[in-house]
């Protein structure tokens, strides 16, 4: 039920662009006005996702490893495993969220004939998860062109290696291709395995559906319907120079592709979409773990009286000695 509820609420979604699209009246709020709310509840929603992860109490190091710490130095340690250093933990964040290199360690259960519970490697997910990161990146950094004037180099460039292939006209770019198989293997894994499809969740399905009419409104604006690309310009520069237009004569999909990312950037902080942010906060991973290296005291400890073992000797000397019990200090 959650596939189609989620499915439902996209198509109705891409409904209400293409009507909004299609009506002049209408155009300035899907244009305009959506986009800008989009972004002000992406950056309030974002602010106020940091703000209460930070006040999370986080009074140790709770580092997760899966390698030895460095204690003492004949103990073998891992530099990246379980870094102690500054120069190890931003080695081990930049693997992590260039390469996702904890999901490469995926592993799968089955149930084997016996019956027998087998833990498999399961490389696909990592795999399909990196597909659709850096192709949605390489999409993202090629979109610049349109709100840059002079276009820079680098976005060019970009665009260039992206159609390396020099398929079709207009060339078809290698993301395009990689981000929908992508996206679909995640859909299908939801949907075909068993085990995800009962922790499958309404947010899940919709945020790949989401992605997936996004995407999709775009290819079919590049390779299928034409839309009028200098009068979108027109319209990304006046958004990102603070004075607004809506030109005339630019196709009911592009208000789709629009609206789609709006709705996408607003529901992102209140979704699992944050980690984003949060791979980069999350303090399993952002500290060293120096935990048997040096002694952490928590640091809004109240003050404790305390009365050391040497205070109670001390005043106790003489009768523990009459005793003759013995004196770590004679
Ligand atoms: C990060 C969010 C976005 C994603 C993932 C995305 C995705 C795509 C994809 C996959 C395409 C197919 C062609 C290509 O890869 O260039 C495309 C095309 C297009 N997108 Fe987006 N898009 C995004 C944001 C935007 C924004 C903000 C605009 C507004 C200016 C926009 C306007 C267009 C246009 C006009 C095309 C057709 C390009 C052409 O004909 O060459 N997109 N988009």
């Amino acid at each position: 039920m959650n596939v189609l509820y989620s499915l439902g609420a996209v198509v109705a979604l891409i409904a209400l662009a293409w009507v909004g699209g299609s009506v002049a009246g209408l155009r300035p709020l899907f244009g305009v006005i959506l986009p800008y709310a989009a972004i002000a509840a992406f950056l309030a929603g974002l602010a106020w996702r940091v703000i209460r992860w930070s006040n999370s109490p986080l009074p140790f190091r709770i580092t997760t490893t899966c390698g030895q710490q460095k204690s003492l130095p004949w103990i073998k340690s891992g530099w990246l495993e379980s870094p102690w250093t500054t120069l190890g933990v931003v080695a081990r964040m930049a693997l992590e969220i260039l390469l996702f290199r904890s999901l490469f360690r995926n592993t799968q259960a089955q149930l084997r004939e016996g019956p027998r519970l087998v833990y498999a490697e399961s490389k696909f997910l990592w795999l399909g998860a990196l597909a659709f990161h850096w192709s949605f990146l390489v999409i993202f950094a090629r979109h610049l062109r349109f709100f840059l004037e002079p276009v820079p180099g680098c976005v060019l460039l970009l665009q260039d290696l992206d159609g390396f292939f020099q398929i079709g006209a207009p060339v078809l770019y290698a993301t395009d291709v990689v981000i929908v198989a992508a996206l679909a293997y995640l859909l299908g894994r939801r949907l075909f395995a068993s085990q995800i499809r009962y922790l499958s969740l309404f947010t899940d399905y919709f945020a790949l559906f989401l992605l997936l009419a996004l995407a999709v409104t775009g290819i079919l604006m590049r390779y299928f319907t034409k839309v009028n690309i200098l009068e979108i310009k027109r319209l990304a520069m006046g958004l990102v120079t603070f004075s607004p237009v809506v030109p005339e004569g630019i196709g009911a999909l592009f208000f789709v592709h629009l609206f789609l990312l709006s709705v996408l950037i607003a529901y992102f902080p209140f979704s699992k979409l944050a980690h984003m942010a949060g791979v980069f906060l999350s303090p399993t991973r952002n500290l060293a773990n120096t935990n048997r290296m040096r002694r952490h005291l928590n640091p809004w400890n109240s003050p404790v009286p305390v009365h050391t073992y040497q205070e109670w000797e001390e005043e106790f000397h003489d009768k523990i000695k009459a005793a003759g019990l013995p004196l770590d200090r004679e």
